[in-house]
Formats: C-alpha cells, sequence, structure tokens
C-alpha cells in the first residue's frame, strides 16, 4: 500500500501537531458547555478519534454517515444517514467533525439537518480544508490544515474505499489509481451482474 503513494503531504508527526492545536482550540470554545461531537462517516472516524482524545473536558459522541463520492474522485449526490436520534441533537450544542472540507456540500447540507433538528449551536471541524474547491460558502470553525487542490488519501481519506488505514496522508501514484478505479470498476460490474 506505501508505495502506491507518490507523496507525502503530512506525516504523522505534522500530523499529530496539528490535532494537538485544533484540540485545544476546540477545548476553549466549548469549554463549560455539553456538547457532542458528531463524526460524520465514514472518513473522520480517524481523526475524529484522535481529537476528541485530546479535548480533556466533557463530551458525548456520535456518528452520521454522509457520502458524497462514489467510487471516484468527482463528486455525486449527497446521502446522509444514521442521523442521531432527536433527543440527541435538540438543544444540545453540536461540533460537526469531518474528514475533509471540499465542495462543502457536506458540511453546509449537515449543519442546516442540525439546525433545523433543533440544535443549539452547530460548529464545525474538519482535519483538511480545501478552500480552493468550494462549490457553496462555508467555513469550518476550527481546521487542522489547509491543503491545496489535490486528491488525497490516508488517515481517513479513501479513494474507492481504499486507503484510508494509511497513517499520515499523501496523494497516490497515477499507475496506482488508475489500477484501484478498474478493480472498483471490475467489482461494482460483477456484482450488477449476479444482482
Ligand atoms: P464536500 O461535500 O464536497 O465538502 O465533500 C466532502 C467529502 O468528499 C469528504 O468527506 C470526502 O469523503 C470526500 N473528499 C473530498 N476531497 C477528497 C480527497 O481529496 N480525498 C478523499 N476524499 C475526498
Ligand atoms: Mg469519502
Amino acid at each position: 500500500m506505501h508505495n502506491d503513494v507518490e507523496r507525502v503531504l503530512l506525516d504523522e508527526e505534522a500530523i499529530r501537531a496539528g490535532i494537538d492545536r485544533v484540540a485545544e482550540e476546540v477545548t476553549t470554545a466549548f469549554n463549560g458547555l455539553d456538547f457532542t461531537v458528531v463524526s460524520i462517516l465514514k472518513g473522520s472516524c480517524i481523526f475524529a478519534s484522535d481529537l476528541i482524545r485530546r479535548i480533556p473536558i466533557p463530551l458525548e459522541l456520535a456518528f452520521v454517515s454522509a457520502s458524497s463520492y462514489g467510487d471516484g474522485t468527482e463528486a455525486g449526490k449527497l446521502k446522509v444517514n444514521f442521523l442521531p436520534a432527536g433527543n440527541e441533537i435538540e438543544g444540545r450544542n453540536i461540533l460537526l467533525v469531518d474528514d475533509i472540507l471540499d465542495t462543502g456540500r457536506t458540511m453546509h447540507t449537515l449543519k442546516d439537518e442540525f439546525t433545523s433538528r433543533g440544535a443549539a449551536i452547530v460548529k464545525s471541524c474538519v482535519f483538511l480544508d480545501k478552500p480552493s474547491r468550494r462549490a457553496v460558502e462555508f467555513n469550518a470553525d476550527f481546521r487542522a490544515f489547509e491543503v491545496e487542490d489535490l486528491f488525497v488519501v490516508g488517515f481517513g481519506l479513501d479513494f474507492a474505499g481504499r486507503y484510508r488505514n494509511l497513517p499520515y496522508v499523501g496523494v497516490l501514484q497515477p499507475e496506482a489509481q488508475e489500477r484501484v478505479a478498474r478493480s472498483a470498476e471490475e467489482a461494482r460490474i460483477a456484482q450488477s451482474a449476479s444482482a
């Protein structure tokens, strides 16, 4: 798997430092408030689990799943699932956590959803921010790193479901990207043929 990576953008040490800093900012902002960290699956599970262990004040944890990407690198439609139950949202202070803020659609949609379900405060925290890709206006309240307009994998971020378990953030070799895309496409065809 490591051989598929052309370039490492953020190594483990840089990531640790970035999460330390953002965890401190979140701690200061939510100190004295009851709040729920909502990790947006699947991508943010690695970041969220590191983040909350560095926030030394009481919090609760919940999950939603949102997918805007299919198997490729182009944005598709957003599907939202497993929203926390009403009593986990109404009147609660929420911190939405995502792996990357790209077009902004996921965060924009989820913030509206939580606000309309009666959340008191909805703030957002992202591991990576790609401001150059924004399609809807959205700024994260907290972010660990800004990245340029490159498709990145690792530390929760996937390409066609793979590479989430890389402990750093990197850019794939074009050959690896083509190979994985091809095998995902073959799996999709085989599955629809047997369905
Ligand atoms: P948004 O709704 O366009 O802001 O998309 C956010 C989602 O797109 C993220 O949670 C990721 O799942 C996916 N995404 C955007 N950019 C990348 C990338 O560079 N690598 C992997 N996934 C990405
Ligand atoms: Mg994804």
